[in-house]
C-alpha cells in the first residue's frame, strides 16, 4: 500500500514537474530570439492591441486638503495578448508560466497625467510580466501614488472630494493600443481604510484626449470623517458665539463688561485664523466656515458697541431726566399698567441682582422713587432685550449654518 503512494507520487510528481532549469533556459531563449521589443503584438498591425487594466486599491495614505494631493497605494494590474510569446509546453517539460522582466517584451508604458511629485510612471528596471503558453501577459506591480487633486471644501466639514487620478498611455493612439477597463470601480479587496476619510466610491473610465491619446481615468469620491472636526471644530464655534452674549449679564459696577467682550472679539478672531490655516486659501469656492465666523466677528464687535452704548446709559447722571418717549418704552416692556401692578425689575429675571444691588436702598426707603424710571433701570431693561436677542441671534445662525451645510453637501 505504502509502495503504491510513493510510486503514485513518484509518477505524478514526474509528470508535473519534469520541467528542467534547461526546458527554461531554451524557452527563455526562444521566446526572446528574433523578438523585437518595439512591435507591438498585434498579428494585422493595422488593428490595435487591447491592453486592460485594473487598479487594486491598498490604501489611502493621506489627502491633504491644504496642497491639494491624494496619496494612496495601490496594486495595478496590466494584462494584455502577444502571439509571439506562446509555446507548447510539451517541448518545454510541461513549462506553463514563465517570469520575465519587463524590458525583454512589448510594454505599454502607462503615465501619471496628474502626478503631485515628479514620479510619473510605474515600471522599474527589476519589474517583471508572467506570461503563459497561451501568449497571455499579466503584469502586477504595487506603488505608491501621489496625485493631484481639486479641493472642494466649501461644506468643511461635511466634505465630500473628489478626486481625479488618470493614467495617460504615450506614444501608442486609440488605434494601436485600445486601453480597456477590467471593471467599473476600483477593486477594493484589498482596501484597509483611512482615519480621516470614507471611500464612499471609485469610477474608472476611458477617455480619448487630445490625439487619439487615451487615458484610464479613476475616479475617488472620498466623505471627510467629519466627528473630529464636530468636536474640535463646531462646538467651539457655537460655545464663543453664545458666550459672547453672556456679557450682558455681568454687573455694569464690576468694570469687566468691556474686557469680556474683547476677550471673546480676539477669541474669535484667533480661532478664525486657527481654521484658516487647516483650509487651504481658496476663494473658488470659499469655505462657508468662514463665513460663519466673518457673521460671529460682526456680530462679536456688534456687542462691543451695544455694551459701551448701554454702560453710557446706565453712568447717566439721575438729574438729567429720562426722555419720555423712553419712559413709555420702558413702562411698555416692563408692563406697569397691566393689573395695575407696581414696576418691578424682578420681573426681569437676569437683572435682579443688578437692580438690587443698585437701587435697593431707595426701593425699601420710598416705593414711590422705586417706581420711578431712572437711567438705570433702562439701561438694566436694554441689558435683558440685548441678552435675549443676541443668545436667539447666535442659535438662530449657528443653526442655520449647519442646515445649509448638511443641505449642500
Ligand atoms: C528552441 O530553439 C532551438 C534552437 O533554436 C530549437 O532547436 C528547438 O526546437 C526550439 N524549441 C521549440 C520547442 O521550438
Ligand atoms: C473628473 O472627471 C470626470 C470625467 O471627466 C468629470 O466629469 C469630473 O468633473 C472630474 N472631476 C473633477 C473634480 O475634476
Amino acid at each position: 500500500m505504502a509502495f503504491s503512494v510513493v510510486l503514485i507520487i513518484l509518477l505524478s510528481s514526474d509528470v508535473v514537474f519534469a520541467a528542467s532549469l534547461s526546458d527554461t533556459e531554451n524557452l527563455m531563449s526562444n521566446l526572446t530570439n528574433g523578438y523585437n521589443v518595439n512591435i507591438r503584438p498585434a498579428v494585422e498591425q493595422l488593428s490595435p492591441v487591447d491592453v486592460s487594466v485594473q487598479l487594486y486599491l491598498k490604501s489611502i495614505i493621506d489627502f491633504d486638503d491644504v496642497q491639494g494631493i491624494l496619496s494612496f497605494t495601490t496594486g495595478i494590474r496590466m494584462t494584455w495578448m502577444d502571439y509571439r510569446l506562446q509555446w507548447d509546453p510539451n517541448g518545454y517539460g510541461g513549462l506553463q508560466t514563465l517570469s520575465v522582466p519587463l524590458s525583454h517584451i512589448w510594454f505599454p508604458q502607462l503615465f501619471l497625467s496628474t502626478p503631485a511629485t515628479d514620479r510619473s510612471y510605474f515600471a522599474e528596471s527589476w519589474s517583471k510580466a508572467t506570461l503563459s503558453n497561451t501568449g497571455d501577459v499579466v503584469y502586477l506591480e504595487m506603488a505608491l501614488i501621489q496625485s493631484t487633486c481639486d479641493v472642494n471644501v466649501k461644506y468643511y466639514p461635511y466634505d465630500i472630494q473628489s478626486c481625479n487620478t488618470s493614467f495617460a498611455l504615450l506614444g501608442y493612439t486609440k488605434t494601436e493600443v485600445n486601453l480597456m477597463r477590467l471593471e467599473e470601480s476600483i477593486d477594493l479587496t484589498l482596501y484597509l481604510g483611512n482615519s480621516m476619510w470614507d471611500l464612499e466610491s471609485t469610477h474608472v473610465s476611458v477617455e480619448t484626449i487630445h490625439g487619439g491619446i487615451q487615458e484610464m481615468l479613476f475616479t475617488f469620491n472620498i466623505r471627510r470623517k467629519n466627528e473630529y472636526s464636530v468636536v474640535n471644530v463646531l462646538l467651539p464655534i457655537l460655545f464663543l458665539g453664545t458666550l459672547n452674549a453672556f456679557v450682558f449679564l455681568l454687573i455694569p459696577e464690576s468694570g469687566e463688561r468691556v474686557g469680556y467682550s474683547i476677550t471673546t472679539l480676539l477669541a474669535i478672531a484667533v480661532y478664525m485664523t486657527i481654521i484658516m490655516s487647516s483650509l487651504p486659501q481658496s476663494s473658488d469656492p470659499m469655505p462657508l466656515i468662514f463665513y460663519k465666523l466673518l457673521v460671529d466677528l460682526t456680530y462679536s464687535a456688534l456687542i462691543m458697541v451695544v455694551v459701551i452704548l448701554n454702560m453710557r446709559l446706565h453712568g447717566k447722571d439721575d438729574n438729567v431726566p429720562v426722555p419720555k418717549s423712553l419712559v413709555s418704552f420702558y413702562l411698555a416692556l416692563t408692563c406697569t399698567d397691566c393689573g395695575g401692578k407696581a414696576v418691578s425689575p424682578e420681573s426681569d429675571g437676569f437683572t435682579t441682582d443688578q437692580i438690587a444691588k443698585g437701587w435697593g436702598e431707595s426701593n425699601s426707603m420710598n416705593s414711590v422713587d422705586a417706581q420711578k424710571v431712572t437711567w438705570k433701570k433702562v439701561s438694566s431693561l436694554l441689558d435683558t432685550i440685548f441678552f435675549v436677542l443676541f443668545v436667539v441671534l447666535s442659535i438662530i445662525s449657528f443653526a442655520v449654518f449647519i442646515a445649509v451645510m448638511k443641505v449642500g453637501a
